[in-house]
């Protein structure tokens, strides 16, 4: 396993994270059997938002792993919060996200987070509150560092102007499959749609500003469309070179899809969200493989996109 230190803070992270959106599809006996294996193959993030199950994920998490404090000091826990899931909107009020981590706290069984990012940018956000909730948050030990989720440069500089904690993550959707944040820097001046520049160069923005990038579901396309690994139909192509490193590097393709990943120079970690113990063991292999450049390319274009 890669572990490399989140820039700005004293944890060194696994490159390779679990994701804990799907695992109250499985029983107790279940996540337990996953996490073993996560922390086994030297995974030591998890990541987590209040939202998840409508919080059953985090409880279920703390049973599982049987929380208590000698487990929490082996382990890096990461929350999110900003999202009013049951009536649908984004919500960055001080009230608000002091309320969800006291919640997401006592579902995780322990007294502080590694990490908060706020999880989706809310327009009504007034970032003099959010400064206001991360001090009393940090000040009272409850969150150790700070971050955001799918935010754009703007947003980032906008808060952070008021907040005095340095943002240290932005948690971005990036798969083979799913390209945005690489496309348009690539297609720059074309006239075509791999051009647009959609999500405002936040890929380069972070590396200039030393916020550590996590790549949410790395084995899908599109919004939850479904996984691209095994997708004949739809990735005939990608799935032919996929199969093919696989065998030059005697892994599997969830290996590689990984690896595509964490071959940015960028130390981009990989929030996987498997619920198949094999599928995490697959995954991890893929940890330490340095794809050749040539290699990160094929996969590019097999993916459909244009390196002019
Ligand atoms: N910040 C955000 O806005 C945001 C949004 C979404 C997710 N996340 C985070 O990212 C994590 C990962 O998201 P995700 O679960 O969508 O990611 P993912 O790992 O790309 O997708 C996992 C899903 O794909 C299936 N899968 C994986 N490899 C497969 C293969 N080779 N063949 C067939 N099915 C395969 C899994 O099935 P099995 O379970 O059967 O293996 C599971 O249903 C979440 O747990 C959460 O922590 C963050």
């Amino acid at each position: 396993m890669k572990y490399f230190p989140i820039k700005n803070t004293n944890l060194n992270v696994s490159n390779i994270v679990m994701g804990n959106m799907r695992i109250n599809h499985l029983s107790h006996h279940e996540i337990e059997h996953l996490i073993r294996t996560a922390m086994d193959e030297g995974i030591n993030f998890f990541d987590h938002a209040d939202i998840y199950g409508g919080g059953e994920c985090e409880a279920l998490f703390a049973d599982a792993i049987q929380m208590s404090p000698s487990i929490r000091e082996k382990i890096i826990l990461q929350s999110k919060c900003g999202i009013n899931s049951k009536d649908n909107y984004f919500d960055f009020s001080k009230e608000h996200i002091l309320e969800s981590v006291d919640g997401i706290l006592k579902r995780l069984k322990t007294d502080y987070l590694d990490l908060l990012l706020l999880h989706r940018p809310d327009p009504l956000m007034e970032p003099e509150e959010v400064a206001e909730a991360f001090d009393e948050l940090h000040n009272s030990g409850k969150v150790r560092y700070f971050g955001v989720s799918n935010h754009n440069p703007m947003q980032i500089e906008m808060l952070q102007k008021y907040v005095s904690h340095k943002l240290v993550v932005n948690q971005l959707q990036l798969s083979i499959a799913h390209t945005a944040l690489i496309d348009s820097g690539i297609a720059l001046n074309m006239n075509i749609d791999q051009s647009v520049n959609r999500d405002s160069s936040i890929l380069e923005y972070c590396r200039l500003k030393d916020i550590t990038i996590q790549a949410w579901s790395p084995y899908q396309s599109g919004f939850f469309e479904g996984p691209f690994l095994g997708d004949l139909e739809k990735y005939p192509k990608l799935n032919q070179v996929i199969d093919e490193l696989a065998e030059k590097y005697r892994v599997t393709n969830t290996a590689i899809a990984s690896a595509w990943i964490t071959r940015h120079p960028a130390n981009i970690q990989v929030v996987l969200g498997t619920t198949t113990p094999q599928r995490i063991k697959d995954a991890c292999a893929g940890s330490e493989i340095v794809l050749t450049r040539k290699e990160w390319y094929d996969l590019y274009k097999a993916a459909g996109n244009i390196v002019p």
